[in-house]
């Protein structure tokens, strides 16, 4: 009796207790037709920005966020064949921030596909990146579909030799509204590798590209954009069922660009407001998005979360989880050739916003 009274207590102490707690991850669950056998799930964890004060001191919200996704991945049912980390698991892209978030993440059960964001790069151009965490772009078949992991934040040589120091760079990067940044790129190279790896594959695979930046171009002074997010998309037309997963803008968003879906994941650390709420440049922040609330700074948890991504003959049906709001159910429209919004796509059943800011 004693031993069950502590683990419940332990439970309730570790956040666990109880089966719908939501997350602040993407639980993604791929179903890939109504006779497939090869239906699986996987989660999805992102933008973590652990950020090292000094010594062994990290800031604790932070690192809070991700060790809750962590604990909760580690429950999930069904269980995940693996999981996704989105990037910027570093805020500075120090090592001491990389070791501790791989620390935090060796704590899962799952093997993990690594994608890496700005934050994790722009210190030493991903060398310690390579070579304690992975590879930075890469391809694999799971049961079916091809994924294609990109880095997607390069950018111009020029921009990358201008500072005085490898720290300055990262510093100038890690801005969100920082007009000496540089717009992310994919670059011919990697392109290039993407054409070739592409090229045996029948068209009717199910691709899902995973990417940090948004492989479209939403807002170029927060850097919501890829430079050559247009020659991406050239490669990746042939194909019928294109799902592209991207972090980085912290919020809900999603778009359709010819054959590609695309679907934002939301961050264990903050949400970033839209562009579009905020800043007096032109933006391009998709039409068909129904934006989240605007997040309420009294609670710490707000404007992250998780979500169930179905998808059905190679169409996603994404079941947002939020955690402080309504849930969302986000599905793609067969009819119409794009995702909508089942319930908020119309503005009268939209969400109230909340009552204290
Ligand atoms: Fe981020
Ligand atoms: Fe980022």
């Amino acid at each position: 009796m004693k031993k069950n009274l502590t683990r419940r207590k332990f439970l309730k102490a570790a956040g666990i207790a109880g089966a719908a707690v939501a997350m602040p991850l993407s639980l993604v669950e791929f179903s890939w037709g109504k006779n497939s056998q090869e239906n699986f799930t996987l989660a999805y964890v992102s933008d973590s920005h652990l950020t090292h004060i000094k010594g062994g001191q990290f800031v604790r919200n932070f690192d809070m966020g991700l060790k809750k996704a962590v604990t909760e991945v580690n429950f999930m049912r069904p269980k995940p064949d693996f999981v996704v980390f989105g990037g910027d698991l570093a805020q500075l892209g120090k090592k001491a921030e990389i070791d501790h978030g791989l620390e935090i993440m060796s704590r899962l059960r799952y093997p993990v596909k690594w994608v890496v964001g700005e934050h994790d790069y722009y210190l030493d151009l991903g060398q310690y990146w390579s070579e304690k965490v992975s590879k930075l772009h890469y391809s694999f078949d799971h049961k079916g579909v091809h994924f294609v992991v990109l880095n997607s934040i390069l950018t111009y040589d020029n921009w990358i030799n201008r500072w005085k120091s490898p720290a300055e760079r990262m510093h100038q990067m890690a801005r969100l509204d920082n007009p000496q940044g540089s717009p992310f790129m994919v670059r011919d190279r990697q392109i290039e590798w993407m054409k070739k790896d592409l090229s045996g594959l029948s068209k009717d695979t199910p691709i899902v590209v995973m990417s940090h930046s948004p492989l479209y171009k939403i807002f170029k002074p927060w850097n919501f954009w890829t430079e050559d997010a247009e020659k991406v998309q050239a490669v990746l037309k042939p194909f019928s069922k294109v799902t592209v997963l991207h972090g980085h803008v912290h919020q809900i968003l999603y778009n359709q660009i010819g054959n590609i879906s695309f679907q934002a994941m939301m961050s264990t650390a903050w949400p970033w407001p839209y562009p579009v709420s905020y800043a007096q440049a032109g933006n391009a922040v998709p039409k068909l998005t129904v934006f989240m609330n605007r997040a309420d700074p009294h609670s710490e948890r707000d404007a992250t979360g998780w979500s169930i991504i179905n998808l059905d003959n190679g169409r996603v049906i994404n079941d947002f989880k939020l955690w402080e709001n309504t849930n969302r159910t986000l599905r793609y429209d067969d009819k119409l050739g794009y995702p909508v919004d089942t319930k908020y796509q119309n503005p009268a059943d939209r969400i109230p916003p909340q009552e204290h800011y």
